[in-house]
């Protein structure tokens, strides 16, 4: 028997309603945020995330699936694909790619879609899982380095996770400042490291040297105390970044959006500048992150596009499933009928009866007229149907139907036109 491959999950039913829910509501609070969907491919030229995300972060170096694709013809040259890590890399990509920036305005897009990683799998994570990804990106003229676009964001999150109905969320910020910034924090860290770093992990040893701001990405116990003493970045922002970062604090303060400063958050994906935040849950285990996100002023210039200045954040919606689960959330939408036809001939009755509710908005499901009454209500019950509608000769030839409350077990007689209205309440 082939098995799925590891990392791999299907999704089932009643599962799937819940997945279905939480896009809806996420989709409707994106419009109600101005923001548009933007769909782009699964698998990109590998360059673009190694260039976005960085060669020397985990992602890069260990995760992606990453081929050599074969030329076709002579037209074609042999390329190396990845599938995409993340969604971040391929907007900035498309927004460069049909100039989308010409319009002076912000862009707010998002996108819900499949991401892979070649990560140990585990309870809340997987090697393919999805993301709910949005983004806000500009040229400056339009306003998109404004701390004002951050607080939006934030507070967008905080609406988000609210009324798709999660509890008890923590917001983590911080700011990993700008390019000058981080690089003399990497000096202060290449000089504090160089002492102690021969007691760490092979990781950090390496990092050390190339990157020593994914030394703070470590999660090797041992190491802890040792990346506790590190310097703080909040040492090294200039006055422009700290500026910016106390803006956002105030906005955040003003709409009293909870949050707390967690300076070893540096995230891992280099291309971020000045704001980075979390959102954690206690629900989910070790995999706490339900979403991460930041501002990456730099990477539209990065990838020889024009500057354009952004924030974005990625929702794990495996992770919000599961964190919504963890507090009891149903997953099953009701099934409002259960249409009974009863004795030969009766099949078509109902569904022509059916029909009439389906079209009306109510749900409805249909049983079978070789079934007797018991397995009719069995089923219905199976199905988590409010209402069991029985449809024999008699109803037929009085046009009315037995229509039963399965909850509170209360039958009554409902002409036709008055059924939709009857099951709707
Ligand atoms: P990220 O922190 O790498 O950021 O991923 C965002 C979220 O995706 C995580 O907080 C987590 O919930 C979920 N996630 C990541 N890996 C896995 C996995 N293996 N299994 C299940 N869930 C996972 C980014 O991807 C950035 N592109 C976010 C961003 C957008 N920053 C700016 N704009």
């Amino acid at each position: 028997m082939i098995k799925p491959v590891r990392g791999t999950r299907d999704l089932l039913p009643p599962d799937t309603d819940l997945w279905n829910r939480v896009e809806a509501k996420v989709r409707a609070i994106f419009a109600r945020y101005n923001f548009h969907e933007i769909r782009t491919p699964i698998f990109e030229d590998t360059s673009l995330f190694s260039r976005s995300v960085g060669e020397e972060t985990d992602i890069v170096s260990k995760e992606m699936f990453t081929w050599e694709d074969k030329a076709r013809g002579q037209s074609e040259k042999a390329q190396s694909l990845s599938l995409r890590p993340e969604g971040t890399a391929g907007i900035v990509r498309a927004y460069i790619e049909h100039r989308l920036g010409d319009a002076g305005t912000l862009q707010k897009l998002y996108l819900i879609g499949p991401m892979f990683r070649r990560e140990r799998p585990q309870k809340g994570r997987y090697r393919q899982f999805y993301q709910i990804d949005a983004e806000i990106i500009g040229p400056p003229t339009a306003g998109s380095e404004s701390p004002a676009r951050d607080a939006e964001v934030l507070e967008m999150l905080a609406t988000l996770l609210d009324e798709v109905g999660l509890r008890d969320w923590k917001l983590q910020l911080n700011s990993v400042g700008c390019a000058v910034d981080r690089a003399r924090y990497n000096k202060a860290l290449r000089e504090a490291l160089q002492p102690v770093v021969h007691q760490m992990c092979a990781d950090c040893q390496r990092r050390a040297e190339t990157n020593p701001l994914r030394v703070l990405d470590c999660k090797v116990p041992e190491d802890q105390p040792i990346i506790d003493r590190l310097p703080k970045i909040s040492q090294y922002l200039d006055e422009p970044c700290r500026e910016h970062f106390a803006a956002v604090r105030a906005m955040l303060d003003e709409v009293g959006i909870p949050y707390s400063i967690n300076e070893r958050m540096v995230r891992g994906l280099d291309y971020y500048t000045r704001t980075t935040f979390e959102f954690t849950h206690g629900g989910l285990g070790a995999q706490s992150a339900v979403l991460g996100g930041g501002r990456y002023d730099g990477l539209s210039e990065l990838l020889e596009g024009p500057k354009a200045p952004a924030i974005g954040f990625a929702i794990g919606e495996d992770r919000l499933i599961l964190a919504l689960q963890s507090q009891g959330e149903q997953a099953r939408e009701n099934l409002q009928a259960f249409v009974a036809p009863l004795g030969s001939g009766m099949n078509r009755h109902a569904l022509k009866l059916a029909r009439e509710l389906r079209r009306a908005g109510i749900s409805a499901d249909l049983g079978d007229e070789n079934f007797r009454l018991k397995k009719s209500f069995e089923l219905a019950e199976k199905a988590g149907a409010k209402y069991i509608v029985i449809i024999g000769e008699n109803e037929v030839a009085a046009d009315q139907f037995a229509v039963k409350d399965l909850a509170s077990g209360e039958q009554v007689q409902i002409p036709r036109a008055n059924l939709a209205a009857h099951l709707r309440k």
